[in-house]
């Protein structure tokens, strides 16, 4: 029921590793977690395409228009802005704001549908929980559990190629491990782009990165709160390389790349400052962030952060 395949990309690209798990698999047998945890640690994607998180009739109609949900949609179909829930306080956070077209925006929910927009992103925290406990036993007791991210806005432009960083969330040396979930009503398809592996990316643009230490400005705005824990070397690195990766068009038109479709009640794992990645179309997703620390991996090495110290050659932590 398990289907390791490794979908070839050109000779000098490598190859993108994909772990599906067909319906009915069970996830506790211990080669579907042997697999699981190469692929995922491997910089692969492990690909449910029914991974059993569903919405109730009620709220497939609720969200089936926007406009029920929301008071404007933004006049460009980029998927922003997206909403935030926050575990730790059961709400979906007020003030997130995402640019568009330069001017700062946030998802205004209307009041009649917040408590249902919350009972969902809490119900799909928790089950994206249960997930990883089945397949990933031995991550479960170090994983940090993060926000839950809706993206109830269509996106019809081609994001970039990149790896993702957490402004505002330094992760400090910790991978990013999220768990998606396309949830449109209507049977839209989600469209990605997947990237090279993040080694030869890494020595791509390494040495244009240019990183100072934690600068006095983000030690005082974690000080006060305003971000969670200074930004480190390591938070620094990644930024700046995910930057540089967008900002350069020859490699947005030239890197090798895979597209993945991922149909409405599918859903995928992968860890995405390790995984080249870009969504392209689609509506309506789910995600839920953890953080993993590298200890925690079976092998550490393949992480993020012990990659680029040892292509370094410091501490980046
Ligand atoms: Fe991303």
């Amino acid at each position: 029921m398990v289907n390791e395949e490794h979908v070839a990309k050109d000779e000098e690209a490598g190859i993108l590793k994909m772990l599906t798990i067909e319906p009915g698999t069970d996830l506790l047998a211990a080669e579907v977690r042997r697999m699981a945890i190469q692929t995922l640690e491997g910089g692969g994607l492990i690909y449910l395409p029914k991974g059993g998180f569903e919405l109730s009739e009620r709220e497939r109609v609720l969200i089936s228009d926007t406009a029920n949900i929301l008071t404007r949609v933004p006049d460009v179909e980029n998927g922003k802005p997206t909403i935030i829930f926050d575990p730790e306080s059961g709400h979906i956070k007020k003030y997130h704001y995402a640019q568009i077209q330069g001017k700062m925006m946030r998802a205004q929910i209307k009041d009649t549908a917040r408590p249902d927009l919350e009972a969902i992103m809490a119900r799909y925290g928790q089950w994206t929980e249960s997930i990883i406990a089945q397949l990933f036993p031995s991550y479960q007791q170090a994983l940090d559990r993060k926000r839950v991210t809706y993206r109830p806005f269509p996106r019809n432009s081609t994001q970039a190629l990149h790896i993702d960083s957490s402004y505002g969330y330094p992760t400090q040396g910790r991978s990013m491990l999220r768990v998606f979930t396309n949830i449109n009503p209507v049977n839209r398809l989600r469209i990605w782009q997947l990237g090279e592996p993040f080694e030869p990316f890494v020595q791509r643009f390494l040495p244009d990165v240019k990183v100072s230490g934690p600068s006095w400005l983000s030690i005082l705005l974690a000080r006060i709160g305003l971000i969670d824990g200074v930004k480190t070397k390591y938070d620094q690195y990644i930024a700046a390389l995910r930057a540089l990766g967008m900002r350069d068009k020859e490699y947005q038109v030239s890197a090798p790349r895979e597209l993945m479709e991922f149909p409405a009640g599918s859903s995928w794992i992968a860890i995405t400052d390790l995984v080249l990645h870009g969504a392209i179309s689609g509506q309506h997703s789910l995600d839920q962030t953890f953080y993993l620390p590298v200890e925690a991996m079976n092998d550490p090495s393949r992480s993020p952060l012990r990659i680029l110290e040892r292509l370094i050659g410091e501490a980046l932590v």
